[in-house]
C-alpha cells in the first residue's frame, strides 16, 4: 500500500474548492496531481462517461498517461454486453490502459466445487462469500500499489450514497484517495452527456438495466422501481452491498 500526501484537512479543502466542483475539472486535477490512480469501471453509463473524461484529461496532459488507468473486476459472471462495452472503449480510447483483475483461480474452484455455481441465491452469507472471492479480493489487489481510485458513484443512486463527497480518503483501503467526480450528477445528466459526446453505452441500459452488475445477480427493472431494485433482487435493501464500497470513507 502506498501513502499519499493528502490528509483529511486537504480533502476538506478540495471538496470546498469551487474550481473543482465539476467532473471534468476533477479529472484534470487527477491528471495534474502526480498521483497513481485507477478508474474502477463496471462499464455502466457512469463509468464510460468517466473513461471519456479521463481520456480528455490525458489528452490535455499526456505525461499523466502512465499514472492513470482504467481497471475492471472481471468476476467471471459479467454480461456479454458489458464485455462488448469494454472492447468498444478500448478501441475508442487507445491512449487509455484497461487492466482486468480476475478472481483467484483456486478460490473460485474451491467455491464452486463445494457450493455449486449458484450458491449466492441460497443465503446472504453465500452471496457475500461469492462477492468477496470474485470482487472484493481482486479489488484489494487492484488498489494495492495505487495512491487512489476513481468511481462512478452518485448521490442519487441510493440513500446510503446521499451525502457522498467528490473527494474522500478511503479508510477501508489504507487511507488512499477516492474520487467520485459524478457524485452530484443525476442519471439524466449522465445520459445527456453520453448522447452529446457519442460515448459507448452498455446495451443493457436500453434493456431496462439502470445498474450494471453480474449477470445472475442483476435483472431489468419495471417502471417506477428503484434504480437498484434489480441488483440482488431477492435480498432486502439493507443487504445490497457487495463490499466494494464498504463505508469506511470520509
Ligand atoms: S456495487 O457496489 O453496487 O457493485 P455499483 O454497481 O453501484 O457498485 O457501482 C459503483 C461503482 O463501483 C462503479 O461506478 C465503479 O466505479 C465501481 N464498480 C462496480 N463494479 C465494478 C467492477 N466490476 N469493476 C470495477 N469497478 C466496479
Ligand atoms: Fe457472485 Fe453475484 Fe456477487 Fe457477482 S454479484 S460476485 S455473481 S454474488
Amino acid at each position: 500500500m502506498t501513502t499519499t500526501s493528502l490528509d483529511w484537512k486537504k480533502i476538506a479543502e478540495l471538496n470546498q474548492d469551487a474550481a473543482l466542483s465539476k467532473a471534468p475539472a476533477i479529472l484534470e486535477w487527477a491528471a495534474e496531481s502526480g498521483l497513481k490512480l485507477g478508474l474502477a469501471s463496471s462499464f455502466s453509463a457512469e463509468d464510460t462517461t468517466l473513461i471519456h473524461l479521463l481520456n480528455s484529461a490525458i489528452q490535455k496532459n499526456p505525461s499523466a498517461a502512465s499514472r492513470l488507468h482504467v481497471f475492471y473486476l472481471e468476476t467471471g459472471r459479467l454480461h456479454e454486453e458489458t464485455l462488448q462495452t469494454m472492447e468498444e472503449c478500448r478501441k475508442r480510447y487507445p491512449d487509455v490502459v484497461f487492466q482486468g483483475y480476475f478472481p483467484d483461480q483456486s478460490k473460485v474452484e474451491t467455491l464452486i466445487r463445494e457450493k455449486g455455481l449458484f450458491s449466492f441465491y441460497e443465503s446472504i452469507e453465500n452471496r457475500k462469500e461469492c462477492c468477496f472471492v470474485r470482487k472484493v479480493e481482486p479489488l484489494n489487489r487492484a488498489l494495492k500499489d495505487l495512491d487512489g481510485w476513481i468511481t462512478g458513484l452518485r448521490q442519487s443512486q441510493s440513500v446510503t450514497r446521499a451525502n457522498l463527497p467528490a473527494f474522500q480518503l478511503d479508510a477501508d483501503h489504507g487511507g488512499i484517495v477516492k474520487l467520485n467526480p459524478l457524485t452530484a450528477w443525476e442519471e439524466s445528466d449522465v445520459y445527456k452527456y453520453i448522447e452529446e459526446n457519442n460515448i459507448p453505452l452498455n446495451a443493457l441500459h436500453r434493456q431496462g438495466f439502470p445498474s450494471i452488475g453480474c449477470a445472475p445477480c442483476t435483472r431489468a427493472i419495471q417502471e417506477g422501481e428503484d434504480i437498484r431494485a434489480g441488483r440482488w433482487w431477492w435480498e432486502n435493501p439493507e443487504h445490497k452491498e457487495c463490499g466494494l464500497h464498504a463505508g469506511g470513507s470520509k
